[in-house]
């Protein structure tokens, strides 16, 4: 692998957490190399550090210890701007949790990030509902996120696999 099918390096990456008087090892020492237009999994078992990784890789916490790329680009050696930016613009999350505002309807939900990206409302509404007729979800465009009866890995397998 080049330096430039690399989308994502972690050196030696770890995060600690203090609970009480107690140092918790959320992560330790990890080294990844996820590939750019390819499909990466992590898995685990629970409370292995899956979402601690990926909070890390998605700049949303930075390590204790060791470097993390994107792009070769050492994430947290960015600016708070320049991280919000980045999360904005560069780096998509679904989570398998959902976190919908409650008090919006799909469309708005869909909309809301692209205003943060500097959309008018109108750019994001042509935009948001593109995406859900993407996805064959254009019907419940206008449903309240609470309406919607979930399946969850849950309802598939009987054990509660999470991310
Ligand atoms: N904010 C936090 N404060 C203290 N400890 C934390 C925090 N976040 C995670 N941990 C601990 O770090 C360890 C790794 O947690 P993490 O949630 O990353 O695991 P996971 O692999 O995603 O688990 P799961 O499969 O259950 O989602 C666990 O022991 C967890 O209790
Ligand atoms: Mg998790």
């Amino acid at each position: 692998m080049t330096q430039h099918d690399k989308l994502i390096t972690t050196v030696n990456v770890a995060l600690n957490f203090k609970v009480g008087d107690q140092d918790v090892v959320a992560v330790k020492d990890a080294t990844v190399s996820i590939p750019t237009g390819k499909i990466t999994i992590i898995f685990g078992p629970s409370g292995s550090g899956k979402s601690s990784l990926l909070n890390m890789i998605s700049g949303l916490q930075a390590p204790s210890k060791g470097s993390l790329k994107f792009n070769q680009e050492d994430l947290y050696g960015k600016t708070p701007n320049q991280l919000a930016y980045f999360r904005a613009h560069e780096l998509g999350i679904v989570y398998q949790t959902n976190y919908w505002v409650k008090s919006l309807n799909v469309i708005e939900n869909v909309s809301l990030p692209l205003y943060f990206q500097g959309n008018t409302k109108a750019q994001a509404h042509v935009k948001a509902l593109a995406a859900l007729e993407r996805v064959e979800m254009l019907e419940f465009a206008k449903n309240n996120p609470s309406t919607f009866g979930w399946r969850t890995a849950k309802d598939c397998d009987g054990s509660s696999n999470s991310l």
